[in-house]
């Protein structure tokens, strides 16, 4: 064997394992932070006195955030990387039409499918909404007017950010399940095309469901109705619980072996 070849492969392993465990501490980080928000900051705040809640959000919130947000896009460059790498490593065609139509393919789709959700609501929702936010807490710390679209602003934040702590616990079953849990032997070897297409349906609409709900496009922004989901984070927590279930009992009822 050239030394060459000795090179690639050792890079090639370093840089599949590497790339994992970058993408599990970043995901965390994110992850880890998103938990932060929803079940001690968002509570914390409620109770919180208008001036100190103003400058915890300058000086608290706003690192929060930043750590949060870049968190988020490591995740994401980490996830594509492990793509990358498993190109030609041992779990090779994963770009293939043949990988994403396997079992762990699908699973890892359905994973990263909530997970680049979770980083567009984070980048396209969440960072621009809480920038209000974070602005007028500073304006009226300064001595200015508050914005009257601040509180609108927060409450959009909220919803996706709540929407995203119920998808978490789906995305990381998906995540994890994918090279521990998901494989040929509990499932089948060659899901059926319309196997497939039942599941990517069924898991599909609960999906485009919920996202819609999230950005108010179905029952509005505010509490109740179908947002009683987001009404508290034990609400939140309570609808991931069972979001885990239900899209599992999908998975599994129609790709058990
Ligand atoms: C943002 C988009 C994301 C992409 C593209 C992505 C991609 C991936 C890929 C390709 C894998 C390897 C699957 C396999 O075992 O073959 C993986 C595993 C994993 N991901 Fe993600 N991921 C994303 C987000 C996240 C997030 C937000 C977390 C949160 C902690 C996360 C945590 C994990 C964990 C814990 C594993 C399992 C590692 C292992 O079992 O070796 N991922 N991800």
């Amino acid at each position: 064997m050239a030394l060459a070849d000795v090179i690639i492969i050792i890079s090639r392993t370093g840089g599949a394992f590497a790339s994992r465990w970058l993408h599990v501490i970043v995901g965390i980080t994110w992850i880890g932070l998103l938990y932060y928000f929803n079940f001690v900051q968002v509570p914390a705040f409620a109770e919180m006195e208008a001036a100190a809640r103003n400058n915890a959000i300058d000086k608290l919130a706003s690192r929060a955030l930043w750590w949060f947000r870049w968190a988020a896009v490591a995740t994401l460059v980490t996830g594509i990387m492990i793509l990358l790498f498993q190109k030609d490593g041992d779990k090779s065609q994963i770009f293939s039409g043949d990988y994403m139509k396997s079992v762990p393919g699908m699973a890892i789709a359905t994973g990263i499918l909530l997970a680049l959700t979770m980083f567009l609501n984070v980048w396209l929702v969440i960072w621009p909404n809480q920038k209000k936010v974070i602005a007028n807490a500073r304006n009226v710390q300064a001595g200015g007017e508050a914005d009257p679209n601040a509180a609108a602003a927060g409450r959009k934040a909220l919803l996706a950010s709540r929407m995203n702590a119920i998808f978490s616990f789906t995305m990381l079953l998906f995540m994890v399940g994918t090279a521990h849990f998901f494989l040929p032997g509990n499932f089948k070897f060659a899901p059926s095309g319309s196997d497939r297409g039942l599941y990517w349906a069924i898991a599909g609409i609960i999906w485009l469901v919920l996202e819609l709900n999230a950005l108010g496009v179905i029952g509005g922004t505010k509490p109740g109705g179908t947002n009683i989901i987001y009404d508290t984070h034990k609400a939140a927590l309570w609808a991931g619980a069972v979001l885990v279930v239900v899209y599992y009992a999908v998975f599994y009822l129609i790709l058990k072996a």
